[in-house]
């Protein structure tokens, strides 16, 4: 790879699963990688199983003011980043009561949505194009949507509130699955708010499909803290049996893909790894849930989460 073919690409969550896979693949073709990771004991693990050519970032996603300190460190490198690949993410679903970020907003939608838009605001000048992973449990008409409670953030009068509400919608008791089911549509939705925002960048929003790795953290690792019979079960089942999974390598090879053939065309997207039969995906482009569709929705989530970012960096001053 030439210097000019190699590319700047900043990822957030690729001390684990998804992010580590495409890491892995992007460091072997020569790309020059800045990660995210939340304190230096990831940071230094995953140089070692990446190498010693990745540019690290320690911030703690659950924490505003860390990821504002992230964004002025890099804005002092006025070098454009080819990709801002915003992967992080978390659920604990299982688990009966709210978790908290460091600002006291519930974890998932902190992490998962509003320190990213953070990031995604705060980095503009120096983004061409923006990755989002997302997940098809947005969307309650399709498949792990159907299941449980569905994605729906309602008036947003939870997010009205401030700090300290449960749940988005200000209304549903709380519910750890359905509140990440959330967070992703406003994944969903921050795609589409930036898109309008700057139509001339690229902004990829995708699903990997399920993806449940054999290793005993990754994305489960909360859920199985609640249920590990439970969870050791389903991840059969769902896994070795029906084999409705996608394997965590090839879920990293997806995001890889679209970094390279879609970060250089304008416009929003949204990429489902669709199931088509066990073992059998299909990765194309998909019609995101009515909700996630919303204009006036995405212009509102953007609107109410730049204010609750702001107070939150008041109160830290
Ligand atoms: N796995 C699935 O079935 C599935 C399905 C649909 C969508 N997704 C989405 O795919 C993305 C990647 O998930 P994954 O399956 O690769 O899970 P994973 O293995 O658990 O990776 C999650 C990554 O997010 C990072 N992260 C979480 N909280 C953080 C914080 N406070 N500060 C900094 N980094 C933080 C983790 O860092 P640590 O390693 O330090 O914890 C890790 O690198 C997520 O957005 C998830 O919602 C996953």
């Amino acid at each position: 790879m030439t210097t000019a073919e190699r590319r700047r690409i900043l990822i957030t969550g690729a001390s684990s699963g998804i992010g580590l896979e495409a890491a892995r693949i992007l460091v072997a073709r020569g790309d020059e990688l800045t990660l995210l990771c939340r304190n230096r004991e990831r940071a230094d693990q995953t140089r070692a199983v990446l190498s010693d050519s990745v540019q690290i970032c320690i911030g703690d996603l659950a924490d505003l003011a860390s990821v504002a300190k992230v964004i002025e460190h890099l804005r002092q490198n006025q070098e454009p980043f080819d990709a801002l690949v915003l992967n992080a993410g978390l659920q604990y679903a299982g688990h009966g009561s709210p978790r908290w970020s460091a600002q006291g907003i519930e974890l998932t939608f902190a992490v998962n949505h509003l320190a990213h838009q953070l990031l995604a605001e705060g980095l503009k000048e120096q983004t061409r194009a923006i990755v989002i992973t997302a997940s098809e449990v947005h969307n309650p008409a399709t498949g792990g949507g159907r299941v449980g409670q569905p994605a729906g953030l309602g008036m947003l009068k939870g997010l009205r509130q401030g700090p300290g509400a449960p749940m988005l919608d200000g209304e549903s008791p709380f519910n750890a699955d359905k509140a990440y089911k959330d967070s992703k549509l406003c994944n969903l939705l921050m795609a589409l708010q930036i898109h309008r925002q700057r139509p001339e960048v690229p902004v990829v929003a995708w699903s990997p499909g399920l993806v449940i790795p054999r290793t005993s953290g990754g994305f489960f690792r909360n859920s199985r803290q609640a249920n590990p019979l439970g969870q050791a079960l389903f991840g059969f089942v769902a896994r070795d049996l029906m084999r409705l999974s996608e394997s965590v390598e090839q879920a990293g090879a997806l995001l890889v893909q679209l970094i390279d053939e879609q970060l250089h065309q304008p416009g929003f997207s949204y990429w489902s790894n669709g199931l088509l039969g066990p073992g059998r995906h299909r990765f194309s482009p998909t019609q995101p849930s009515k909700e996630a569709t919303d204009s006036s929705k995405s212009t509102t989530l953007w609107g109410l989460s730049s204010d609750l970012i702001t107070a939150s960096a008041a109160k830290s001053n």
